[in-house]
């Protein structure tokens, strides 16, 4: 049997609603010709309204996706159902959403199958949580924890549009995860732990407790100090596999005729991925035999926290000023007249800089 051959309401959940020509209820992104897009919910009575006329919302209900209309004026527009990625960026929210190109990593990454029983917190704005439910599926199994009743409201409304209604897979709890999951998730019943929250390392116990060995726990945050945290517990921990660590970044592409390049925007910058997994019960981490690691950073690590003791390699004083000479005298070659410069102030090298100009460590 084929997906052709099931009826609507044998279909996974949501997919009846993204097929078949535009009904009333349903959200529509217009594009016009400049490629402004603007996204309606379609209404029988009213109209899109710009300064260069009006469209009236029932010349598109009935029509097929990719339907091109005109407005009063004659301004077309290209209609179609935002896809998820269009749908979450912009979908109400209260806190950041997980970006598109990281849920698809999270996805996979963390191996998010269908039938999966699956722990997340917090929810925010639910952008994850529906990627995480359309990886389940209809039979799989999400439990969602939000600190915040306002923002679960808000992740229920963006799930149940997206899904054309409640998910049968999903649930969502109020309370801190840490708190919670070990109340509602028998111990070691939990394939996948997924956190996208301020203090991950503080949910270490709960989800050393859930997870299944074996299991993957991957963890999303925004900053170097939040992931060396993370990273620094779960090793000091010895209940999981060696932590691994990535970003991703996403660059588009400019198309047309042969100015093909990369665009000259791109979002730098969302979060970093960690991800780990769980040991057998009683099994301390080999990593950790090998190297044991102090479980909490103290105000002493803390101090300690110097730029060499990170990772960045120390330049003399001597090197910086010779970069110094070289830069201007590198600006004068081009024929700019540098302003002068305190050899004891100057920075950068002139071995130690890029080709753009940035120093390398
Ligand atoms: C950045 S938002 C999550 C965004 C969400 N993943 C999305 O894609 O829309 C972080 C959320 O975590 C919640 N939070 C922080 N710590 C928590 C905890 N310990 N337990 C439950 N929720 C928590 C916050 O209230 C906030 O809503």
């Amino acid at each position: 049997m084929t997906p052709q051959d099931l009826q609507p309401e044998e279909l996974p959940h949501g997919a009846a609603a993204r097929r078949g020509p535009f009904r009333a209820g349903e959200r529509v992104q217009l594009t016009d010709e400049r490629g402004r897009m603007n996204t309606i919910t379609l209404t029988p009575e009213a109209a899109f309204h710009t300064h260069k006329g009006f469209l009236n919302h029932a010349e598109l209900i009935g029509k097929p996706e990719g339907s091109i209309v005109a407005n009063t004026t004659g301004q077309l527009y290209q209609a179609l159902r935002p896809l998820l990625s269009d749908f979450v960026l912009s979908m109400p929210r209260g806190a950041a959403v997980v970006y598109p190109k990281d849920a698809g990593q999270i996805v996979t990454m963390a191996d998010i199958y269908p039938g999966a029983r699956v722990v997340e917190a917090g929810v925010g704005s639910g952008a994850l949580s529906i990627s995480l439910l359309r990886a389940v599926g209809d039979r799989g199994y999400l439990h969602s924890f939000e600190r915040r009743e306002e923002f679960a409201a808000i992740a229920r409304g963006n799930v149940e549009t997206i899904f054309d209604g409640p998910h049968p897979a999903w649930q969502i709890s109020i309370g801190d995860f840490q708190d919670e999951v070990v109340k509602a998730e028998e111990p070691g019943s939990v394939d996948r732990v997924v956190l996208d929250m301020l203090a991950p390392w503080e949910c270490l116990d709960a989800v050393a407790t859930v997870l299944a060995p074996g299991g993957v726990w991957i963890n999303y945050v925004a900053t170097v100090t939040q992931l060396s945290r993370t990273a620094e517990a779960i090793r000091a921990d010895g209940r999981f596999t060696e932590p691994e660590s990535w970003e991703s970044m996403v660059r588009g592409w400019h198309l047309e005729g042969l100015a093909v390049r990369p665009n000259h925007r791109m979002v730098a910058h969302t979060g970093f991925l960690l991800v780990t997994r769980k040991l057998a019960d009683g099994v301390t981490s080999l990593a950790l035999k090998r190297r044991p690691s102090k479980t909490e950073f103290s105000q002493q690590d803390l101090d300690a926290w110097t730029p060499s003791s990170v990772g960045e390699r120390a330049v003399s004083d001597k090197k910086l000023r010779r970069a110094a000479r070289d830069a201007v005298a590198t600006t004068q070659t081009r024929g700019h007249v540098a302003p002068a410069v305190d050899e004891n102030t100057a920075g950068g090298t002139a071995d130690e800089t890029a080709d753009d100009g940035s120093v390398e460590n």
